[in-house]
């Protein structure tokens, strides 16, 4: 792990490899290491990075209320100059899909290609919401553990390997109650990025699992459908997590995907 100081503050990275940038974008309430099987396993196919999202991993810690999403983006961005990085291959899985869409939007500029994964570009329903506040106030009160065993069981499939269970619950119990609470509220008020998608100018890939229920196949699938130069992939036998999930299926899609777009 290493730290790349901008003017937004001090983000922590891990990275592999030298050559064009891959850099990947965790979900909630991740950090870096959910990517560490494809920041080993895409080996030979340029410089791979994942970024801790500030309030998440070892990275700057939030004070704000509202982790909003493109406060994000901003800092995703420092870090990407920071590092002398002209453009890059962005991988953003779920939360980290909607921190890539802002980018998408705000700094096109920046972006080689886009590939989301188990994530879209809808805003939240006004029920979902709700459902956001309440488990706030629920992971608050009740603790991690409880957080943890409820992304578990609504998360992954129910095939999941015990090391993927152990790798999201260990993620979950680490991350800051005030960076859960910032989160939700942050992803709670981001807006559609539909018309982006509709507007990308570069690659877009769109892979989800075949049983994610927080982020469904039929939305991915439409994302890339809008998308002018759109694929879409969807992995059988996995829920929501599919980098840890399904690590190998993961990697041999953004092996392709790499390769192609470069
Ligand atoms: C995530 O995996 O990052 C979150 O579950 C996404 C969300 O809650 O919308």
């Amino acid at each position: 792990m290493e730290f790349v100081d901008t003017e937004r503050g001090r983000f922590a990275i891990r990275r592999e490899g030298s050559g064009p940038t891959a850099l990947f974008l965790h979900g909630f309430p991740l950090d870096a290491t959910m990517w560490l099987d494809q920041i080993t396993g895409l080996e030979g196919l340029g410089e791979r990075i994942a970024m801790d999202l500030r309030g998440n991993g070892h990275s700057e810690p939030t004070h704000h209320d509202i982790a909003d999403i493109d406060m994000h983006a901003d800092d995703v961005v420092a870090v990407i100059e920071a590092l002398g990085v002209l453009k890059v291959d962005l991988v953003g899985f779920s939360m980290g899909g909607y921190v890539a869409l802002s980018i998408a939007q705000r700094y096109p500029e920046r972006l080689r290609s886009l590939a989301l994964i188990d994530s879209k570009a809808d805003a939240d329903s006004d029920a979902a919401k709700i459902n956001r506040t309440n488990a706030a106030v629920r992971a608050t009160l009740q603790g991690r553990e409880a957080l943890a065993q409820e992304m578990i069981e609504a998360l992954l499939s129910p095939s999941a390997s015990l090391l993927a269970k152990a790798r999201l619950r260990t993620m979950v119990e680490a991350c800051s109650f005030e960076t859960i609470v910032a989160s939700q509220a942050g992803m709670a008020k981001r807006p559609a990025r539909t018309k982006t998608v509709a507007g990308l100018d570069v690659p877009f890939l769109a892979v989800v699992g075949e049983h994610d229920g927080v982020t469904p196949p039929e939305l991915s699938i439409a994302m890339a459908d809008a998308a002018p130069n759109g694929m879409s992939v969807v992995i059988p036998g996995a829920g929501h997590m599919t980098p840890i999930e399904k690590p190998r299926a993961v990697n041999d899609i953004l092996r392709d995907w790499l390769k192609k777009v470069r």
